[in-house]
């Protein structure tokens, strides 16, 4: 649930457009952190920024709640100007950093619950929503460990429950499931969907680009400051139209083939080379890597439909399983 809608400026739900307007920052006058980044959310739309390490995501997101000013652009929610207004902007946002949040001194339901309260929630409501969130994410054993005791994963989903439990308009969140299991990442991407279902704008920055094709209505590829692609996760992979993912996994220490002129884009991590191939190339693919497997440098290798991860290949020259292997 998002805070009241209507409120003291008369605003109605339909004014609450995020928007971000040639939004530049540079550090020192000359790392473009961010070159020109425009960008425009509705209520309720969960929106992904993807791009690799040292793109501009966190520099972006944080300029969002005042906590880096823009050297130059606009950043407005509905009626207000969150550059020009910082406290209004945090009033209206909340924020998952990507650091882990400080609960050290606190059982993890009571931090929790001040949070809630900081941000205003009734008293009971903040604890029902709480303990909703707590349960609906497997974390009730540690309802009353202290912050310090509480393993990074944990520490971790906690630090979202905290920014949801009572959360504003906007809700951006800096890489939610880093260090975080995966049976208990479906159950935080559930939670992440609901939150949007709630009417909050939602912004994911993750290096998970399989889980957010899952997760997000739209989303942005930023790459060395720029916003080089926008849109839904199938109008991202139009371009992709035709084309199949040819997927080798290596055998270790026996070196990596010289691909074969069929392949459009690749790249590899660890010991998983990932290709993208045009549909009529399909049987020259499986042709020459069965040869790779009889010749010992691969042990597996697989067919299938390009994903949301080939688009981010192509566009960024990255995967987005760097660097962590998530
Ligand atoms: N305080 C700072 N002073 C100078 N340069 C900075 C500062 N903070 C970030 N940068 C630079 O700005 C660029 C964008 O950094 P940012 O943290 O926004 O990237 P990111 O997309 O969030 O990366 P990651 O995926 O690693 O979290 C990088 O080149 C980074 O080195
Ligand atoms: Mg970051």
């Amino acid at each position: 649930m998002v805070m009241s809608d209507g409120d003291s400026a008369g605003t109605s739900a339909a004014d609450w457009t995020f928007r971000a307007e040639d939004v530049t920052k540079t550090y020192n006058g000359e790392v473009f952190a961010n070159d020109a980044i425009s960008i425009e959310v509705q209520p309720g739309e969960v929106y992904g920024l993807l791009g690799p390490n040292g793109a501009g995501k966190t520099t972006f997101v944080k300029q969002i709640i005042g906590l880096l000013k823009p050297t130059s652009g606009r950043i407005t929610l509905g009626p207000y100007d969150l550059v020009e207004d910082p406290d209004v902007a945090r009033q209206l946002c909340s924020y998952l950093p990507q650091a882990q949040m400080p609960i050290e001194s606190f059982k993890m339901h009571e931090a929790v619950h001040i949070t809630g309260l900081i941000r205003g929630g009734p008293a009971d409501e903040v604890r029902a929503r709480g303990d909703a969130l707590i349960e609906a994410l497997d974390l009730t054993e540690w309802r009353n460990t202290m912050g310090h005791k509480l393993s990074g994963g944990v520490r971790r989903l906690v630090g979202y429950i905290m920014t949801t439990v009572w959360p504003g308009k906007v809700v951006i969140l800096d890489e939610p499931t880093n260090d975080v299991d995966p049976r208990r990442r479906r159950l935080l991407w559930d939670q992440i969907r609901s939150l949007g279902r709630e009417g909050a704008a939602v912004f994911l920055v993750t290096h998970n680009v399989l889980e957010a094709e899952k997760a997000v209505d739209r989303l942005a590829i930023i790459n060395e400051g720029k916003l080089i692609a926008q849109g839904t996760p199938s109008s991202l992979k139009l371009d992709d139209r035709g084309r199949l993912r040819l997927q080798l996994m290596l055998v270790p220490g026996n070196g990596v083939p010289e691909l074969p002129a069929i392949v459009h884009d690749s790249a590899r991590v660890g010991n998983n080379l990932m290709m993208v191939i045009d549909e009529g190339d399909a049987a020259a693919g499986i042709a020459w890597a069965q040869l790779m497997m009889v010749e010992g440098i691969a042990e597996e290798y697989a067919l299938g439909a390009t994903t949301l991860e080939d688009v981010y290949i192509r566009l960024t020259g990255h995967t987005s399983a760097e660097p962590d292997g998530t």
